[in-house]
């Protein structure tokens, strides 16, 4: 009862103490310009246009042209015609959250969509646009947060109040790597925001990839890409604003928006609209003031209050990461996950690319031992990187570096590490362990595990114990010819080979790693392929 009476005090209270009225006198494509409202109107109210047969039109003050209000339209301006009344809304946009929106479906005023009938209010009202608490008196990031997706998990770790965003180009896996971390998370409430993605993936994403595990401890904020950009806009607010809701009570939030470009773009509609210059790439600068005032608001509370932790994911136009909006985003964030196309290509989810991906919480969320994991790893793959393209073409004689040899051995079993399906998940106290195994290290936390440390050469290097079944089998290391005019070590001098070598793919021992590449094979001239011509060094 008390919450009732209180909501109804916290609606009188945003009565206004009298009406007043504008009316239409111009519409400029999606834009109304309003006369008779001078000092009664700013920026971000809202205010109805009473159209043919009196159908209200829900909108927002964006600017001021001389004399007159600029507004937006939230929804169709079927209707409206010169001289329509213009109502005064009662004063900036709120929302009414409360812990009965868990499980539900809304859209970006804070109305239910998923057809369960209608949805409690809360007794507190929450502006959608807030501002964040304050930098001094915020906490500092916690503990880690488990994501469930090795990769993540492993080479980015992400701690609770710390913002990451997803980056790649389109369909390289960004929402599925989204719904894979808000499936599998230990988060104790999640706030998904559906911004301008396609209809279809929004009930894919709730009901496939969320599930009803999932969704009952989440709110999803829809808005597809259909609907205008205010709505759009202030769908990304409004999942703000119930994460906000949910952190203030002292729960650890993770809030989830895909994608922050299509916030980006509604933005810019919204200001172009306006008649604001646009500055680069057609996205003005309040676009660009915008995104911090919105990324802000997630990561950690104050004293007493939880925190929101904050993943974002970011298209990348014409795979291009730094234009624009992907390189404001990536300067806002604690971090970034690059999602490489390359990778996808070859068939690896999630196509994670952990050289180019950047946790800013990471080395000092780890132990010393995690860190060397991790260091170990990340130097093989940069090693295979570096190589990858000799290896595939079979110029890389083996034996020639042993850093090399390693990383060509460890090449399949990290990438099986890396690769993870939708509805596999591994916790964060295994990932490590996961690792250790791949690499043949001491696993992390246990006996003489803290022995290596992070450049030790011994650590992880190819052991001379029986190699797993299907993987690499290392060769007989052939005497290392001394080559010192060789720009590149392991280029090979020699002409092809004397029997020519038949092109050979191991299962699971992929030294190449493209499927359908040649395998090095021993006892073959090392590291040619038939025909291949004459390196000249
Ligand atoms: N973990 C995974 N396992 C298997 N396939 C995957 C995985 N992740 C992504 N994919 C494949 O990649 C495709 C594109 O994924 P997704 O829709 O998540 O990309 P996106 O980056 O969100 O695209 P867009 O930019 O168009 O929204 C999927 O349809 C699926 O085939
Ligand atoms: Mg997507």
């Amino acid at each position: 009862m008390p919450i009732y009476v209180n909501n109804i005090i916290n609606e009188l209270e945003r009565l206004p103490d009298f009406e007043i009225y504008g009316q239409v006198a111009a519409v400029v494509g999606l834009m109304v310009e309003v006369t008779g409202v001078e000092g009664v109107f700013s920026i971000g109210d809202h205010c109805d246009i009473v159209g043919r047969a009196a159908r209200k039109i829900p909108c927002e003050v964006v600017g001021f042209r001389d004399d007159r209000a600029l507004l937006m339209p939230f929804g169709p301006l079927d209707g409206v015609s010169l001289g329509c009344r213009v109502e005064v809304g009662a004063s900036e946009p709120v929302i009414y959250p409360t812990e009965g929106w868990l499980g539900r479906v809304i859209n970006a005023f804070g109305e239910p969509i998923d057809g369960k009938g209608a949805l409690p209010t809360g007794n507190l009202s929450y502006p959608v646009q807030n501002e964040p608490p304050p930098a001094h008196s915020r906490k500092r990031v916690g503990g880690k947060l488990d994501l469930g997706v090795r990769a993540m998990n492993a080479f980015l770790t992400c701690c609770q109040g710390q913002r990451m965003g997803i980056f790649s180009g389109s369909g390289v896996g960004k929402s599925t790597l989204m719904s894979m971390m808000a499936r599998h998370t230990d988060a104790q409430v999640s706030v998904i925001g559906l911004i301008g993605e396609r209809g279809r993936e929004a009930r894919e994403f709730i009901e496939d990839d969320l599930g009803e595990e999932g969704l009952a401890r989440s709110v999803v904020v829809v808005a597809t890409s259909n609907e205008p950009p205010l709505v759009r806009r202030q769908a990304a607010y409004t999942t703000l604003a119930t994460a906000e809701f949910f952190r203030d009570r002292n729960n650890e939030v993770l809030c989830l928006m895909d994608s922050v470009t299509r916030f980006a773009m509604a933005q810019r509609e919204i200001s172009l609209s306006v008649g604001e210059p646009p500055a680069s790439k057609g996205y003005t600068p309040s676009v660009f003031a915008e995104l911090p005032r919105l990324l802000e608001r997630a990561g950690p509370g104050q004293e007493g209050q939880g925190s929101i932790t904050g993943l974002f994911t970011v298209l990348v136009e014409g795979d291009d990461h730094n234009e624009p909006v992907a390189d404001a985003v990536r300067g806002i964030l604690d971090g970034h996950v690059v999602l490489d196309r390359e990778i996808a290509e070859r068939g690896r989810f999630p196509a994670v690319n952990i050289l180019k991906s950047v946790s800013r919480t990471m080395p000092d969320c780890n132990t010393t031992e995690e860190n060397a994991l991790v260091i170990r790893a990340k130097r093989l793959i940069a090693t295979y990187d570096d190589m990858s393209e000799l290896i595939r073409l079979g110029a890389y004689r083996q034996g020639t570096d042993p850093d090399v040899d390693q990383a060509i051995h460890y090449h399949r079993p990290l990438d099986d590490f890396l690769s993870q399906t939708k509805s596999d998940h591994t916790d964060l106290a295994s990932c490590y362990a996961k690792l250790a195994q791949v690499l043949n290290m001491p696993v992390p936390g246990e006996e003489g595990a803290g022995e290596l440390s992070p450049g030790t050469a011994s650590a992880g290097a190819v052991p001379p114990q029986p190699v797993p079944p299907g993987q690499f089998q290392q060769p007989p290391t052939p005497q290392a010819q001394p080559q010192p005019t060789a720009p590149l070590q392991g280029l090979t001098q020699q002409g092809p080979a004397p029997h020519p070598p038949s092109l050979q793919t191991q299962p699971g021992g992929e030294a190449g790693g493209a499927p359908g590449t040649a395998a090095i094979q021993p006892g073959l001239a090392p590291g040619l392929m038939p025909n291949m011509p004459k390196v000249d060094t």
